[in-house]
């Protein structure tokens, strides 16, 4: 096979707060040729996700910090050019943890093979992917059940449009938060909200009381900060908070005060839960199932932001502090 030619993103410098481009760098590579055991796969789509930038970072979290000098990493689907591997075989289509480049050489365990019926192929990064699972396992989190008043922050992003779909056919009622009135026009319009506001727009509390007068049961966290202590004081007795996600702090210097108002977690009986998505991969299958099925069936929308080119996925990472998606933020690669 001729050589072919690779581009990839490295991290060059640690950011100290919002992430500029000049700590990122487009670099170009030659792929080596393939041993044994290994495949070779052109990658499709990849993803830009908010917990990258915990990972940018120095120092010990659930996942470890990415190096300097080293390509970036992140989900991906792709297509099989060259395999030397039994298990995989040219024109399979794979998701792997090797975004951030066009091509990648990987073994047969660090792949996952994908149905290509499956249009765009980008839906594995959305609906069917880490975003989707994540607002499944979410809800699973605290037994969100038919009846349940629940908001979600971060609503027309790719964990909370899903998680509010997936509510909705729970039997919940759902309110999302947004930062635009075109946000809370497509929560309303295309992923079935019964209400939601632009948090932007006045006080989160004031908005929220507006449309639950009556309180709310569940809290789907997925930016912290003032939406998390407006959810405190809305939420009524022995309701549920699931911490997926505290995005409003990420590019924050010194860590801000928390919510003023924990103690109604004590007069209340609340039960606040932390979400990580890789703890529910053994229930792969059974996302697979029921998450795919509701896909499949047509009641479940796959709804993303897509920009073209791996040198715009710097700008479409650094965008997602600056609200530029609706849905999954997906970059394909040409
Ligand atoms: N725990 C887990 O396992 C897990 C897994 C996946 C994701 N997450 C977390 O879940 C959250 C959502 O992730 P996602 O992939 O679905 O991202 P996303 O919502 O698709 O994209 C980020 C969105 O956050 C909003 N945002 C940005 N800055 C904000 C701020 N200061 N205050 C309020 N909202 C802000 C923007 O929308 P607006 O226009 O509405 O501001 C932006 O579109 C993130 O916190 C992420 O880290 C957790």
């Amino acid at each position: 096979m001729p050589t072919i030619l690779n581009q990839e993103i490295h991290l060059v410098s640690r950011p100290h707060g919002i992430p500029v481009a000049a700590n990122f760098r487009l670099v170009q590579t030659e792929v080596a040729p393939l041993q044994d055991q290994q495949v070779l796969v052109r990658n499709l789509f990849m993803s830009v996700d908010p917990y990258m930038r915990g990972r940018m970072n120095e120092g010990k979290s659930y996942v470890p910090p990415f190096e300097l000098g080293q390509p970036l990493e992140g989900g991906a689907v792709g297509e099989v050019i060259e395999s030397r591997a039994k298990e995989f075989k040219p024109g399979d289509v794979v998701t792997s943890s090797f975004g951030w480049r066009e091509y990648c050489v990987a073994l047969p365990a660090d792949l996952h093979a994908v149905r290509r019926e499956a249009q765009p192929l980008s839906v594995y990064l959305g609906v069917l992917g880490m975003t989707g699972m994540t607002a499944w396992a979410g809800l699973n989190l605290v037994e969100v059940k038919s009846g349940d008043v629940v908001y979600i922050s971060g609503a027309a992003g790719a964990v909370g449009n899903v998680a509010g779909q997936l509510a909705k056919l729970r039997g919940c009622s759902v309110i999302g938060s947004a930062g635009s009135m075109e946000k809370v026009k497509f929560l309303r319009a295309e992923c079935g909200f019964d209400a939601a506001f632009d948090y932007k727009a006045g006080p989160v509390l004031e908005q929220l009381n507006l449309e639950a007068p009556d309180g709310i049961d569940v809290y789907f966290d997925n930016v912290g900060g003032e939406s998390l202590e407006a959810a405190l004081s809305a939420l009524r007795s022995h309701g549920r908070i699931i911490a997926c996600g505290g995005i409003s702090g990420y590019n924050e210097e010194k860590p801000r005060p928390g919510p003023s108002n924990l103690f109604n977690i004590t007069t209340k009986r609340l039960t606040m839960k932390g979400l990580i998505v890789s703890d529910w991969l053994d229930l792969q299958g059974e996302f697979e199932k029921v998450v795919g099925g509701y896909y499949r069936a047509g009641k479940l929308k796959n709804h993303e932001t897509v920009v073209t080119g791996i040198e715009q996925a710097v700008g479409a990472f650094l965008g997602l502090f600056q609200g530029n998606n609706t849905g999954k933020m997906v970059v394909k690669l040409t």
